[in-house]
C-alpha cells in the first residue's frame, strides 16, 4: 500500500492507503470480497501461517481492502498500526480485553459513551475487573482513584454527551509515571481536529460509524497505536475474539474518509454560529459547546484541538418536557441517535443513548434530563437555524 507523506490532512484523507489498484489501475481501492485466499502450495500456506511469508490467509486475520483502510487511518492519526473492527464497541471491547483481566482496575471518563462504561461495570466486572468512572476533566479525580492495580486510563474527550474536555497530555504524563496505559476515544473530534497519539496517548479508538464514515450507512471501529508490541497484543485479541471488519464495510468507510476533512470543516463552520444563536434564544436555558467562551474547558479545547467540532448540547427553560416537544417538532434535523453524519441529528440522551445508566449516575456525570444533543451536519446554516427556530416555536414562552 502507498504511504503518503503529505503536509495537509486534505491530501492524506484522499491518498493515504488509497493508491490505484496495481492489477488494473482502478482509482478506487477494489473490494476483495473473499473470506479465504488460495495458496500456491502447501508449503506456501505453511509459510504464511508461520509468518515467514507475507500474504493473506483468511479475512478474519487480514484482507487487502481492510488493510487499505487500516493504512489510511494509521496515517491520519499519526500511528504505526491500525486495526479496523466490526463496530466502535468492538474496538472498545478489544482494548479492554487486551489490557484488563482479573485483579486489574480501569479509570474512565464518567460521561463516556454509555456502553463503553456499561460493558466494564456489567460484563468485565464478572471477570474480576474493577473500575471507577469519574469526571476526568479534573485530574485530581483521576489521582484520587489510582490504585496499585490500575492498568488503564480510558478517556473520551470531548465526552459524550457533556462535551467535557480532558487534558490528554496531562493524562499521559500521569499515567506513564505509574506504568498505566492511556486510551483515548477520539470519535467526537476525528483525526481532523485532534491527534491524541501526538499528545502521548498509547491507543486511540474510533467509532467509524460517526465522522470518519460520515454517511450514516455503515457501522465500524478502529484502534490505532504507535507501539509495535501493543499493536501485536491488540491484533491477537481482535483476531481471536472475532470482532474484525468485513471488506465491503471497509470499502464504504474508505469512500467516506476521502471527504472527511471537508465534512468536518463544513459542519464545524455552522456549529459555532448555531451555538451562539441558541445561547441568545429566550427559550434556551443553557448551551454547552467547547467553542463558547463560557465552556468550562474552553481554553484547554483551544490548546489541544484544532477546532471545536460540530456537537452542541443544550437545555430549554421548560426542561425535559419542553425538550421533547422541541425534538418532536424538528423537520430538517432528524430525530435519531448517532452523530457525525452529513445530515444533522438531534436526540435526547437521558431517554435514548444513556437510558441504560441509572438516573443518579447519569446526573452525577452531568447528563441531565433536559440535555438535548445536536450533531450539526453539512446542510446550509440558514436552513438549520430556520428549522431549530420553528421547532422552538412549539415550546410555550414560559418553557413548556
Ligand atoms: C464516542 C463513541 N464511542 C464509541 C461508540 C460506539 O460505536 P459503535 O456504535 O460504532 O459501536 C459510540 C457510538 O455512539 C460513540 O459515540
Amino acid at each position: 500500500m502507498k504511504t503518503v507523506k503529505a503536509k495537509s490532512l486534505h491530501t492524506s484523507v484522499i491518498h493515504a492507503g488509497q493508491a490505484p489498484d496495481p492489477l488494473y489501475g482502478g482509482v478506487s481501492v477494489p473490494i476483495y470480497q473473499s473470506s479465504t485466499f488460495a495458496f500456491e502450495s502447501a508449503e506456501q500456506g505453511a509459510a504464511r501461517f508461520a509468518g515467514k511469508e507475507k500474504g493473506y490467509i483468511y479475512t478474519r486475520i487480514g484482507n487487502p481492502t481492510i488493510a487499505a483502510l487500516e493504512e489510511s487511518l494509521a496515517v491520519l492519526e499519526g500511528g504505526r498500526g491500525c486495526l479496523a473492527t466490526a463496530t466502535g464497541m468492538a474496538a472498545v471491547s478489544t482494548v479492554y480485553t487486551a489490557l484488563l483481566g482479573r485483579d486489574t482496575h480501569v479509570i474512565g471518563t464518567d460521561s463516556i459513551y454509555g456502553p463503553s462504561r456499561t460493558v466494564v461495570e456489567k460484563e468485565f466486572s464478572r471477570f474480576g475487573v474493577a473500575s471507577d468512572f469519574v469526571d476526568t476533566s479534573d485530574l485530581g479525580n483521576i489521582e484520587r482513584c489510582l490504585r496499585p492495580d490500575t492498568k488503564l486510563l480510558f478517556i473520551e474527550t470531548p465526552a459524550n454527551p457533556t462535551l467535557a474536555i480532558t487534558d490528554i497530555a496531562a493524562c499521559a504524563r500521569l499515567a506513564h509515571e505509574r506504568n498505566i496505559l492511556l486510551a483515548v476515544d477520539n470519535t467526537f473530534s476525528s483525526p481532523v481536529l485532534q491527534n491524541p497519539l501526538a499528545m502521548g496517548a498509547d491507543v486511540v479508538i474510533h467509532s467509524l460509524t460517526k465522522f470518519i464514515n460520515g454517511h450514516s450507512d455503515v457501522v465500524g471501529g478502529a484502534i490505532i497505536t504507535e507501539d509495535g508490541d501493543l499493536f501485536e497484543r491488540l491484533r491477537k485479541v481482535l483476531i481471536l475474539m472475532g470482532g474484525t471488519m468485513d471488506p465491503h464495510q471497509a470499502w464504504l468507510v474508505l469512500r467516506g474518509v476521502r471527504t472527511l476533512a471537508l465534512r468536518v470543516e463544513k459542519s464545524q463552520d455552522s456549529a459555532g454560529p448555531l451555538a451562539r444563536w441558541l445561547a441568545a434564544h429566550p427559550k434556551v436555558r443553557w448551551v454547552n459547546y467547547p467553542g463558547l467562551e463560557d465552556h468550562p474547558q474552553h481554553t484547554l479545547a483551544r490548546k489541544q484541538m484544532k477546532g471545536f467540532g460540530s456537537m452542541i448540547c443544550f437545555g430549554l427553560h421548560g426542561g425535559y418536557e419542553a425538550g421533547r416537544k422541541m425534538i418532536n417538532a424538528v423537520r430538517l434535523c432528524t430525530l435519531a441517535v448517532s452523530l457525525g453524519g452529513i445530515e444533522s441529528l438531534i436526540q435526547h440522551p437521558a431517554s435514548m443513548t444513556h437510558a441504560g445508566i441509572a438516573k443518579e449516575k447519569r446526573e452525577m456525570a452531568g447528563i441531565t434530563d433536559d440535555l438535548i444533543r445536536l450533531s450539526v451536519g453539512c446542510e446550509g446554516l440558514e436552513d438549520l437555524q430556520d428549522d431549530l427556530a420553528q421547532a422552538l416555536e412549539h415550546v410555550e414562552p414560559t418553557g413548556v
